[in-house]
């Protein structure tokens, strides 16, 4: 079968960008990355190829014009920053091939607030990866002016590296899942910080009610609680509701370097 999606270009390979370009790699793609931190680029994709079978070829530029020019999807995932994005969507927008489609890997930012930068408004749309190995599934999301056609192929690509995809129907903040999860952490953290229960025993009654090998407090310490705190607050800062600030408890842990299991002690110790 034709493949409609054959060569990927990753744009900013940060912790998402490489488990990107690894899996569509893993999974038969041609991968063109640039990041503007070349070095550890190199060392990343040389320790791939090493490593693991690698069955498409992942091919390193040091600028964004000659990483997208062979593009039929070019996934941009550079930090969280709007005025970033929006810069570079506008860069990419000018060289990449007209069919290519244009998607971001934002935890937050709609592609309507992407979208007024771009000529090819049919070809733009939200894939929102999860962690590729211990969550694969992504939210996409499009705007009014995404094409059926754009969304089909994007899904069908997203389908091909083994992850599930989760369509959102109308624009909303949290996409499907980081919604949800949001909703569990917003209270867990209130029955934690309000002494109503302790962290074992909320984890232990997740564990028998989804039948999860991990509560949410395990969860949160392996994200890390200073993630979990800022992404708290872009919901604080979205809302302006009191009900969604993160408990001044959080902060402390925060602030004491208590961070989860990368720092060795959070919720609980490891
Ligand atoms: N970290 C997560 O768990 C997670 C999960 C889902 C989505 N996301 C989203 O993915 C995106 C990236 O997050 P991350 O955690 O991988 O960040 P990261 O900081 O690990 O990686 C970002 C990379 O972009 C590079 N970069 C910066 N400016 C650039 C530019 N102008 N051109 C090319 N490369 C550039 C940086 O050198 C870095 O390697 C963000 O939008 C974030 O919201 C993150």
């Amino acid at each position: 079968m034709v493949r409609e999606i054959n060569t990927i270009s990753v744009i900013g390979a940060g912790y998402m960008g490489k488990q990107i370009i690894e899996r569509s790699a893993l999974c038969g793609y041609n991968v063109h990355a640039y990041d503007v931190s070349f070095e550890s680029l190199n060392e990343f994709i040389s320790e791939l190829n090493k490593s693991k079978d690698i069955k498409g070829e992942i091919i390193h530029h040091n600028n964004l014009p000659e990483a997208v020019k062979n593009a039929d999807l070019i996934i941009e995932t550079i930090p969280e920053n709007i005025e970033l994005k929006r810069d570079v969507f506008s860069q990419i927008d000018e060289v990449a091939p007209p069919h290519a489609i244009i998607a971001t890997n934002s935890s937050s930012i709609p592609i309507s607030k992407l979208e007024d930068v771009v000529e090819r408004k049919d070809k733009v749309m939200n894939i929102h990866f999860y962690h590729l190995i211990n969550w694969p599934m992504a939210d996409l999301m499009k705007i009014t002016q995404t094409s059926d056609e754009t969304f089909e192929k994007g899904k069908k690509w997203v389908e091909s590296i083994d992850i599930t995809p989760l369509i959102v129907k109308k624009e909303c903040y949290g996409f499907v899942f980081n919604r949800i999860w949001r909703a569990i952490k917003k209270d867990c953290l209130k029955i934690w910080s309000g002494g109503h229960a302790d962290v074992e025993d909320v984890d232990k009654a997740w564990k028998i009610f989804t039948g999860s090998d991990e509560g949410p407090f395990e969860m949160m310490d392996k994200i890390g609680l200073d993630v979990i705190y800022d992404i708290e607050m872009s919901y604080f800062k979205k809302s302006g509701d009191q009900d969604d600030k993160p408990p001044d408890a959080l902060k402390e842990l925060v602030d004491k370097e208590q961070l989860g299991r990368k720092t060795g002690k959070g919720f609980y110790e490891y």
